[in-house]
């Protein structure tokens, strides 16, 4: 292999395996703890608090697979409005979305998420339900990306710019629940 390609690969290994973050971002003055739950064979992730208005980013393993909800201070622990991902999928793309599939009367937790550096694709819905987020598992809303650093929005946000995130989730292509579900990859 010529050196110059040589590094050009030690790069291309390096960027793969870039830390995933999520920032978990709080629009509303409750206090909430974000609950992990890994597919099976994956590293656990810590429950992390997350303070009322304030961002709060968590690191994820590489080609972590998994789901969150979030529960504000003084609730019963019950599984919400999940936060979805598959991290570093076939050809380091990753893959989100927003499943109200068991719990689609948790409005005010889970909302929205999108890569980091990108004002989209955009999973989830400002107010609940919209077109947005999985109600059935044949919907088809999965989203992809090539970042590694996500977005998800807490509570509600009647002000913030992030409302607008809805604005064109239309226009992004979307995928059927398995590439999250990290099926993707079977024959
Ligand atoms: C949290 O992140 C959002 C999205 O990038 C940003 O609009 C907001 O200003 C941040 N809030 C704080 C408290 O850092």
């Amino acid at each position: 292999m010529q050196f110059s390609k040589l590094i050009s690969f030690l790069a291309a290994a390096v960027a793969a395996h870039a830390t995933n973050t999520v920032t978990f971002v709080s629009q509303d003055a409750s206090d909430r703890t974000v609950y992990f739950t890994s597919n099976p064979n994956m590293a656990k992730v810590p429950d992390t608090k997350v303070p009322g208005g304030q961002n709060v980013t968590v690191e994820i393993p590489h080609a972590w697979q998994g789901n969150w909800f979030a529960v504000r201070d003084g609730e019963p622990v019950v599984p919400g409005m999940l936060g979805e991902v598959a991290f570093n999928g076939w050809n380091g793309i990753t893959y989100f979305d927003v499943s109200a599939i068991v719990n689609p009367n948790d409005k005010n937790n889970v909302k929205q998420m999108w890569p980091a550096g990108e004002e989209e694709p955009v999973s989830g819905c400002v107010l609940f339900p919209c077109n947005f987020a999985y109600y059935l598992p044949d919907d088809v809303q999965t989203k992809a990306t090539l970042e590694t650093d996500l977005f998800c929005s807490l509570g509600s946000s009647e002000a913030s710019s992030i409302d607008k995130r809805s604005f064109d989730a239309d226009s992004t292509p979307s995928f059927p629940r398995d590439f999250v579900m990290g099926r993707w990859s079977k024959n």
